[in-house]
C-alpha cells in the first residue's frame, strides 16, 4: 500500500522476479487506465537493504506483479560513467521482468538553448549509447520525447493545477539560477514536463540519479492534487534510487554532471578517459602517509569498477600508506577502458548505421504515442474538455 509523506526503499527488483501476464503489451491495452492499478507495499527505508530484499523477491514472486519502469536522459551532452552508474545501468537491467519505458528527453535539453546541431547529435548520441549498453528496443519502448506531442498537452493541464509556490522550492532550478543561468519560462516550468512524462504512461517506478528525488516529489504532489479534484486518473509514481551510486563524483571532486565539465565520457577514445582520470583532484597527503579511502573520488570509482577482492586490496593499501593517488589513478582508468570495452563495438557499428537508429526511435514513438493518446484523452475529459 503506498505510505504517502514517508521515505521510502525500492530494492532492486530481480532479473525474472516479475513475471508479465501473457499476451499483454504496453500499447495494446484498450481499457484505461492501461493497467490494473496496482497497490504497492512500499516499505519505510531501513538500515539493513539485503533483508529487504530478501522480502521484496519473495512478495513481487507471490504477487506476481508487472511494474511499468519510466525514466528519461537529456541529451544535453556526450553521457558520462556518472549517468551509467546512477541511472542507466539500472534501466537496462530493469527490463528483465517489468514493463520499460526510456527516452530522450530532448524538450528538457531546451531549456539550456543549445544549437539545432547540439540538439540533433546528441540526441542519437544517446540513442546509440542506449542500445549498445543493451537497451533492448523490442521489449522496452525507446523514444524522443518531442516525437510524442501528447505529452506536452497534458503539461499544460497540469501546469493549471500546479501551485507556482511548489515550483519556486525545487532545487535544481535554484542552483541554476545561482550559478548565473538567467533562467527562461521552460527552466522554471521544467518539472512540470517531467510530471507529464512519468503520468502519461502511468509510470509506477522511476529509476533516477539522487538529483532526480525532488522532481520525483513534485509529480506525486501534482499527481495527487489532480486525483483529488477530478478523480482518479493518474498512478502515483515512486522514485527508485540506489544510495550507493547516486552521486557519482566528477574529476572535480563535485557531482559528476554534463554542465560541470567535470565528465568521464563512456565512449571517448581511450587516451582522453586516461588523461581525465589523472586530472582527478586528490588531496595532498604524502604517499608514505595513510590515506581514508572513503574521502577520496579515485576510491569511489574504484568501488563502481573494481572487483571485490581488487576493492579490498586498494582500501588496505590506502590505509596503510606507502601508496601514492597516482597508482590508483592509473588502475581505475585500465579498469574504466575495460569496463566498457565489451560495447563500444556495438557503438561503432551503430555510428555506422544511423537510419537503423532513426527507425527503432520512430517505432518507440508509435508505441509511446499509443499510450499517451489514451492518457491524456482521459485527463482532458475528467477537466472537462472535448466533451
Ligand atoms: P547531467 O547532470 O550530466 O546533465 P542528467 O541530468 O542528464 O545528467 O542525468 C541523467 C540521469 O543520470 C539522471 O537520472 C541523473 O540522476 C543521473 N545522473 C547524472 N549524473 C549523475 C551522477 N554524477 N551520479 C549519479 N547519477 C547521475
Ligand atoms: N530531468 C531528468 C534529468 O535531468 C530527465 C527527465 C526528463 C526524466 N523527464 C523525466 C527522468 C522523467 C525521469 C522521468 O535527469
Amino acid at each position: 500500500m503506498h505510505r504517502l509523506g514517508q521515505e521510502f526503499f525500492l530494492p532492486p527488483v530481480a532479473p525474472g522476479a516479475l513475471e508479465k501476464p501473457a499476451g499483454k503489451t504496453p500499447s495494446s491495452d484498450s481499457s484505461l487506465p492501461p493497467r490494473k492499478r496496482k497497490t504497492l507495499d512500499i516499505v519505510p527505508r531501513q538500515p539493513y537493504p539485503e533483508t529487504e530484499l530478501v522480502w521484496y523477491l519473495w512478495s513481487f514472486s507471490v504477487r506476481r506483479m508487472v511494474l511499468r519502469v519510466l525514466s528519461g536522459i537529456q541529451p544535453s551532452g556526450r553521457l558520462h560513467i556518472g549517468n551509467y552508474f546512477g541511472a542507466m545501468r539500472q534501466h537496462i537491467e530493469l527490463q528483465q521482468g517489468n514493463d520499460c519505458f526510456f527516452f530522450i528527453a530532448d524538450y528538457h535539453a531546451l531549456t539550456s538553448n543549445p544549437s539545432p546541431q547540439e540538439v540533433a547529435k546528441h540526441s542519437l548520441d544517446v540513442a546509440m549509447d542506449y542500445i549498445a549498453l543493451g537497451l533492448d528496443t523490442e521489449k522496452t519502448v525507446f523514444w524522443r520525447q518531442s516525437d510524442v506531442c501528447e505529452v506536452t498537452e497534458l503539461t499544460w493541464l497540469l501546469s493549471c493545477i500546479t501551485p507556482m509556490g511548489l515550483l519556486q522550492r525545487c532545487t535544481s532550478y535554484k542552483d541554476k539560477v545561482a550559478q548565473g543561468a538567467s533562467p527562461n519560462h521552460g527552466l522554471f516550468a521544467y518539472p512540470v514536463l517531467q510530471a507529464a512524462d512519468i503520468l502519461a504512461f502511468h509510470s509506477d517506478i522511476v529509476p533516477v540519479g539522487a538529483d532526480q528525488k525532488q522532481h520525483i516529489e513534485v509529480t506525486r504532489d501534482i499527481a495527487m492534487r489532480f486525483n483529488s479534484a477530478y478523480g482518479e486518473v493518474f498512478t502515483i509514481p515512486q522514485d527508485y534510487i540506489i544510495e550507493s551510486v547516486a552521486v557519482v563524483p566528477g574529476i572535480d571532486g563535485r557531482k559528476m554532471s554534463k554542465s560541470y565539465g567535470n565528465t568521464i565520457e563512456m565512449f571517448e577514445p581511450e587516451d582522453g578517459i586516461k588523461k581525465k582520470v589523472m586530472k582527478i583532484v586528490t588531496d595532498s597527503t604524502p604517499v608514505e602517509d595513510a590515506k581514508e579511502p572513503d574521502k577520496c573520488s579515485v576510491f569511489a570509482l574504484l568501488k563502481l569498477v573494481a572487483p571485490p577482492e581488487e576493492l579490498a586490496q586498494w582500501q588496505e593499501r590506502y590505509r596503510s600508506g606507502g601508496m601514492g593517488y597516482g597508482e590508483a589513478k592509473k588502475r581505475l582508468a585500465e579498469l574504466i577502458i575495460e569496463f566498457f570495452k565489451p560495447f563500444r563495438r556495438k557503438r561503432t557499428e551503430l555510428e555506422n548505421d544511423l537510419d537503423y537508429v532513426r527507425e527503432m526511435l520512430a517505432n518507440g514513438a508509435r508505441r509511446a504515442k499509443a499510450v499517451a493518446a489514451e492518457t491524456l484523452t482521459l485527463a482532458r475529459k475528467a477537466m472537462g474538455l472535448g466533451i
